[in-house]
């Protein structure tokens, strides 16, 4: 029986309910996190705790618990539910109020976190991963880490229906990012990833492939790339809590380089997985 935080308590899965008021629900109204756990410990949970106290001063939900508490709340999960590898969810709503647009006068945030094994050493997918292209159809915030995720759902739904393990977004012709990752390229022994802004997510292990590629003696360089740089690139990448580093090797029906994991991803792969270790 797996076991599960709500609001303060741990619980079993089975037991943890939250109302059909719940803003979370009726609004997409709050913001999550995902970190992963790798040798039964957390991965940069310190990082994630700082995006997620962000992500809910930019929606203007004050904070209930201290990042140490949801730090020591997460950890104790992974070790309660046995987890070596895989990924703890925590998320934050504006809790369940009488259903009314605007904030209501008395916020009970629902704050609730779950564990899940997930295998993330020998991953098989870091022989290659294709995406699928697809319009970027969210709003103007995407750098608030929200649960309001319908664009992304339909983005990576497509994705699977073309046989693609990721959705590559794109807007006025430039890539923004993956539908739950961010993308990068290499050209000529330098990687290429957008720069932050508000039409991204701040990736967590974007952050830390700067240092990875800092210690490989990889460049980087943050600039917005098109579509058609993409598919004409070296070697393509993408980035994300839960996947680490992946090569992209497929743009749609479109063979990226060689078609095999380029020899800079495959440094950075290694250089993250070191790092964990
Ligand atoms: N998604 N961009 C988007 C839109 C994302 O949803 C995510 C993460 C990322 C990568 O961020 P990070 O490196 O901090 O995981 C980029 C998580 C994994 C998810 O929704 O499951």
């Amino acid at each position: 029986l797996r076991t599960c935080w709500l609001n303060g308590t741990y619980i079993a899965e089975e037991q943890a309910h939250v109302s059909i008021f719940d803003r979370g629900l009726l609004f997409g109204d709050g913001v999550y996190e995902v970190a992963a756990v790798f040798n039964g410990q957390l991965l940069d949970a310190d990082r994630h705790l700082v995006r997620l106290a962000r992500s809910q001063r930019e929606i203007g939900l004050p904070a209930a618990y201290d990042a140490a508490t949801l730090m020591g709340v997460m950890q104790e999960l992974a070790t309660r539910n046995g987890i070596q590898e895989g990924l703890v969810y925590l998320q934050v709503t504006r809790g369940a109020a009488e259903r009314d647009f605007p904030f209501p006068a008395q916020v009970h945030p629902t704050v609730f976190a779950y564990a899940r094994p997930k295998k993330l050493s020998d991953d098989p997918n870091a022989a290659g991963v294709r995406v699928h292209a697809v319009p970027d159809l969210r709003w103007q915030r995407c750098d608030i880490k929200s649960t309001s995720m319908l664009a992304q759902v339909l983005a990576k739904q497509a994705a699977r229906e073309a046989g693609a393990f990721e959705a590559l977004m794109h807007e006025d012709g430039l890539v923004t990012e993956g539908g739950s990752s961010n993308i990068w390229i290499v050209r000529d022994g330098i990687a290429y990833t957008r720069p932050t802004s508000h039409d991204i997510l701040a990736g967590i292990t974007r952050d830390v492939i700067f240092d990875v590629a800092d210690d490989a003696g990889v460049t980087v360089v943050q600039r917005a790339f098109t579509l058609e740089q993409a598919l004409a690139a070296d070697e393509c990448l993408m980035t994300s809590a839960t996947s680490f580093v992946l090569p992209i090797t497929r743009i749609d029906d479109h063979v990226v380089g060689s078609g095999a994991p380029g020899p800079l991803t495959q440094r950075l792969r290694e250089g993250y997985l070191a790092r964990a270790a």
